[in-house]
């Protein structure tokens, strides 16, 4: 693969992501931004700069290696995807939603500054993730940064993320059916996935084959990371996954795992991260960090 084991490479990509983040979330105000307001900034780097696995820019950053885009770009594209993921953390867990209290092994934000908080928190981390592309320091061609723009709207938005965790809430109430179920996941958790793969391809200028290629692999692993989620929800416990577990059972969410059992769900990561790995084998030894990805993804312990 490299010289670094794949543990040691995700460590280290976590670190500069981690680095670049605290950056971005600096006291102060940038170009045409007027203050940012000490208390508000707290609760973002709150809920930002608190030990998550950085798996999304993680896959940004393996993908562009894959495409031989950018590092530097990509750390940047992997940074406000982290921005948008974050967000969606924050929200996830208030009290109208999943109404959480532990996160990262940490409060959650708005135990921690309250709720008003946690939503501008929220709202100014999705802002800030399309200022981070488009910003000068982003060296990309403009088309590049368009693109990304694009996706990631896309993958956020209506038809992405947030109409995920709409119809992630609805399904509490009424339970959807096998292929609502997937829909459902495809866009919660499998749309900013897909993102962060396709976004190696955008960053590299590849051609449409390569972009669809890296699609394609990244919605399998985000179909798995989900599945993986639902399993450890089941069988793992607060402490390590810094998160309450047994909550889906408990508030009635629809599953893979609840619909088709623990037997069911582990054949289905085992086939995704073959069909994944599958996908990229035929570049050889440039795609080994995205095989180990892949088995990471299906195999979490946290
Ligand atoms: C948790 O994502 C939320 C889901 C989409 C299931 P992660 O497991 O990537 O959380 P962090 O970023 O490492 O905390
Ligand atoms: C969260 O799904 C997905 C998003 C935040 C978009 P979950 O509600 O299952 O995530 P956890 O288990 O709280 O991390
Ligand atoms: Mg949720
Ligand atoms: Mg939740
Ligand atoms: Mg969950």
């Amino acid at each position: 693969m490299s010289d670094l084991s794949f543990e040691a490479r995700l460590k280290r990509e976590a670190t500069a992501i981690e680095a670049c983040l605290r950056d971005i979330l600096a006291p102060e105000a940038q170009n045409d931004e007027i203050v940012r307001p000490a208390a508000l900034l707290e609760a973002m780097r709150h809920g930002v700069l608190n030990g998550g696995k950085r798996l999304r820019p993680f896959l940004v950053m393996e993908s562009a290696a894959f495409a031989e885009g950018d590092r530097e770009a990509a750390l940047r594209v992997g940074a406000a995807l982290e921005c948008v993921h974050c967000y969606s953390l924050i929200h996830d867990d208030l009290p109208a939603m999943d109404d959480d209290d532990l996160r990262r092994g940490q409060p959650t934000v708005h135990i921690a500054y309250g709720e008003a908080n946690a939503i501008l928190a929220g709202d100014s981390l999705l802002t800030l993730a399309f200022d981070i592309i488009a910003a000068p320091e982003t060296k990309l061609p403009d088309a590049a940064k368009t693109a990304l723009i694009l996706a990631l709207a896309r993958a956020s938005g209506i038809g992405g993320m947030a109409g995920g965790q709409a119809l992630d809430l609805a399904a509490e109430v009424s339970p959807p059916d096998e292929a609502g179920i997937v829909t459902l996941q495809a866009m919660k958790t499998g749309a900013l996935i897909r993102f962060a793969c396709e976004a190696g391809a955008i960053i590299a200028g590849s051609s449409a084959e390569k972009r669809q290629l890296l699609r394609r692999y990244g919605e399998k692993i985000g179909l798995a990371f989900q599945l993986a989620d639902d399993l450890l929800d089941l069988t793992a416990d607060a402490a390590t996954m810094g998160k309450a577990t047994g909550k889906d059972k408990e508030r009635g969410k629809g599953t893979l795992v609840g619909l088709n059992g623990m037997d069911w769900a582990e054949q289905t990561l085992t086939r995704l991260v073959a069909e994944a790995g599958a996908l990229v084998a035929p570049y050889g030894q440039k795609a080994d960090v995205l095989i180990e990805a892949a088995r990471f993804v299906a195999r979490r312990t946290h």
